[in-house]
């Protein structure tokens, strides 16, 4: 087993690139199976996410090759229809294939998607929205059946704005009869650049960056090339690591203008921060100074996927931050590790409050999902001495190199294999 070793205790200085964004290249990547077409994606970050969808997509009986940071993508001769489980459980995004099969044989077999154990995770909406275009669904002992021998358009309310179930409709409708009108639809701006990618192949779709999405389905598909929007989780990863340990960093090609909550939280607690064109930089000041109340919500407002991180950041400021995690049930799983490095922390309920201490001390922690794990690495960059984070794993899928990032900005990281 390996584990990365932390020498915590020292600034962050430098600058990161950001990668592209995971959350957008994986519904691009589903996208590819509408139509059969050669399909190269620049920008698309090299994470274990991103292999995996081109493992599905292989199973399918398409062929992707990566080319340095672009991905190309054959999918003329795919012509499967079935997702092993194995595969469908090793992330959430599997899921989006759903839409996608849909779309272009009219019919789907796969079972419940894997992902961070984050609460119980359901498709019910997924599945809803695809009976409403027409499909039937059935569930046999965990193997989830769909056949839509013709999809047709729809208006479509969802419950609850999820990211997933958004991207999954609109995967399904461009090959509609008729037009698809979803409303209370998600509106991160990973579902703009899903939108981005569908247009660039062709579909007819309006209303991006609200929460009314109209398809035209039926329009003439085509083969594309396209670039994936830069990832403002990771963006908002790296600016929490800088203010938890102090410095300042400047980030390239990271788009400002999805970061609005998470660099409010970060002046509110006292770090200079500065957004360019394509750079958001950000320089710490002395001991930060606990937020008030971070509450997570659906885009615009501040994302649950830097919940943890931000926690992380402000476990040493002056004061009591407070944290209300609206979105999962169960995002808290970072605490008890967190604790481990001498940290205050709180839980009641949905909430957490985190009384900032003086110094954080090294510790041999586990990371158990992506972001959480993320959180444990910021503390021990704080932490002076050795820590080991384990759970690499974790990181692997979403964060793209990682290690040489941080080494980058003057932090001392080591991947090795773990003394039991
Ligand atoms: C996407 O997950 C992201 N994953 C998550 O990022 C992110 O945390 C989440 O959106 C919220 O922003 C990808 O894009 C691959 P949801 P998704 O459907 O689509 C409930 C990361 O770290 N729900 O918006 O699964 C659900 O249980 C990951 O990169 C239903 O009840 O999120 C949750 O409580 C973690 N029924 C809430 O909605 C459904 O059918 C939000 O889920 C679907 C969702």
């Amino acid at each position: 087993m390996e584990g990365l070793y932390i020498d915590g205790g020292r600034p962050l200085t430098g600058t990161v690139e950001i990668s592209g964004a995971k959350n957008a290249a994986l519904p691009i990547l589903a996208a590819t199976m509408i139509h059969g077409g050669v399909y190269t994606i620049h920008r698309c970050p090299d994470i274990a996410d991103v292999a995996l969808a081109g493992e599905i997509i292989e199973t399918l009986g398409g062929r992707v090759e990566r080319r340095g940071g672009s991905l190309v993508v054959d999918t003329r001769e795919a012509r499967g229809d079935a997702i092993p489980g194995a595969l469908m459980g090793k992330m959430r995004a599997s899921v989006l294939f759903l839409g996608a099969l849909l779309a272009r044989f009219g019919r789907a077999a796969l079972t419940a998607p894997g992902g961070c154990p984050l609460g119980r995770r359901p498709i019910d909406l997924h599945l809803d929205a695809m009976a409403r275009l027409g499909a039937s669904v059935v569930l046999q002992e965990g193997a989830i059946f769909c056949e839509a021998p013709c999809l047709h358009g729809a208006v479509i309310e969802l419950l609850f704005p999820s990211v997933g179930a958004t991207e999954n409709v609109l995967l399904a409708a461009v090959s509609c009869k008729g037009t698809v009108v979803l409303q209370n639809a998600a509106r991160e701006p990973e579902i703009a650049d899903l939108i981005g990618f569908l247009q660039a192949m062709g579909a007819e779709i309006a209303g991006t960056g609200t929460d009314t999405l109209t398809i035209r389905g039926g329009a003439p598909l085509r083969e594309t090339t396209y670039t994936v929007m830069p990832d403002r989780i990771e963006a908002a990863t790296f600016l929490c690591a800088c203010a938890g340990c102090g410095g300042e960093i400047l980030l390239s090609g990271a788009d400002g203008r999805h970061l609005g909550p998470v660099l409010d939280a970060l002046t509110d607690a006292g770090c200079r921060v500065c957004r360019g064109r394509d750079t958001v930089t950000l320089q710490t000041q002395g001991r930060l100074r606990a937020v008030r109340e971070i509450e997570t919500a659906p885009y615009p407002g501040f994302p649950t996927d830097v919940q943890a991180p931000m926690m992380a950041a402000l476990l040493r400021a002056q004061g009591e931050s407070r944290f209300s995690e609206t979105i999962f049930e169960k995002r808290f799983a970072h605490v008890a590790q967190l604790r481990r490095f001498g940290a205050e922390i709180e839980v009641v309920g949905a909430g957490a409050r985190v009384r900032g201490v003086a110094a954080l001390e090294p510790a041999r922690v586990e990371g158990t999902d992506l972001r959480g794990a993320a959180a444990l690495v910021i503390a021990a960059l704080q932490a002076p001495g050795r820590s080991l984070v384990l759970g690499l794993g974790h990181l692997r899928r979403g964060y793209d190199h990682l290690e040489e990032k941080l080494r980058a900005l003057g932090a001392n990281v080591a991947v090795k294999p773990v003394e039991s």
